[in-house]
């Protein structure tokens, strides 16, 4: 479980996350959801501790994160696949990259689970390439690969399907699932229609900090009873929501799209 009690971190020019209080249970499939310049990005840093100068708690199975992290031997707690994958590359082939951290932490490799990853998101080929002549989409596999490998309790990936074409959506899909089945797994993503029937949980941030943090059941009722104000809900008017409350009194899917769409213009 991954607990934030009171995290601020700001940026040098006062931006960044604010208060930020949430849970996130261990074997949940956590979606982080929110506009543009909300937060998330900032929080899967802190999480992964990339950025250490904040103020509050961050938690992981109990241990203090800044604990965690001056260790001799680094645990790693929550692998992050960050938003630009680029910025992480820096090694002479994709096998390189993947090995980095084992080699860095002084653990195995773990065969299987290198072996399982590579297939799953089609990297074989190109164990031998320079992580920067891969087309883009690859790149940003690689990165989802990277993080994947890390013995860690948790993964985050921030915008794993952004700039992936529909094909390698569906890798992309594959392999949450089946890390899931090893450990948490927290996405970032403005794709609400692909990744809200995969999610158990969801988190919506606004304006620098979490406000609301529930099960995704939880939330589905709470949408169709227009508990969320517009800014909030609009980007959750999609297929999948309306396919869930075709349960509910509705002809359509298109009935019921329109419908959501009036409760929230009406307030
Ligand atoms: N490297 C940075 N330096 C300064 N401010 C930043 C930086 N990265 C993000 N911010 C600011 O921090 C806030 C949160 O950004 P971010 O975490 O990237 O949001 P999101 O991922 O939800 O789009 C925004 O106000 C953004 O402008
Ligand atoms: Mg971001």
């Amino acid at each position: 479980m991954i607990q934030c009690t009171s995290v601020t971190y700001r940026y040098p020019n006062g931006q960044g996350i604010e208060n930020v209080n949430v849970t996130i249970p261990k074997s949940s499939i956590y979606l982080l959801a929110g506009a543009n310049g909300s937060g998330k990005s900032t929080l899967l840093k802190v999480l992964a501790g990339g950025l250490k100068e904040y103020s509050g708690t961050v938690s992981v199975d109990g241990l203090n994160l800044k604990e965690t992290h001056t260790k001799k031997k680094r645990s790693f707690t929550v692998a992050l696949s960050p938003q630009q994958p680029e910025t992480q590359f820096s090694l002479p082939t994709v096998m390189d990259e993947l090995r980095f951290t084992a080699h860095a932490i002084k653990q195995p490799v773990d065969n299987d689970l290198e072996s399982n990853i590579l297939e799953l998101l089609h990297l074989r080929p190109f164990v031998d390439s320079s992580p920067f002549d891969l087309p883009p989409v690859m790149r940003k596999l690689l990165s989802l690969a990277i993080a994947a490998v890390i013995p860690s309790p948790f993964i985050a990936l921030d915008e794993p399907t952004a700039g992936i074409d529909q094909n390698h959506k569906s890798l992309v899909l594959q392999f949450i699932k089946f890390l899931h089945t090893y450990k948490g797994v927290i996405v970032v993503s403005h794709d609400l229609d692909t990744f809200l029937p995969l999610a158990s949980n969801i988190g919506i941030m606004e304006e620098e900090t979490i406000i609301e943090s529930v099960k995704t059941k939880v939330f589905l009722d709470k949408f169709i009873l227009g508990a969320y104000k517009p800014a909030i809900a609009r980007p959750f008017i999609i297929p999948r929501i309306a396919r869930y409350l075709i349960n509910k009194p509705a002809s359509s899917i298109d009935e019921l799209a329109g419908k959501i769409k009036q409760t929230y213009r009406k307030k």
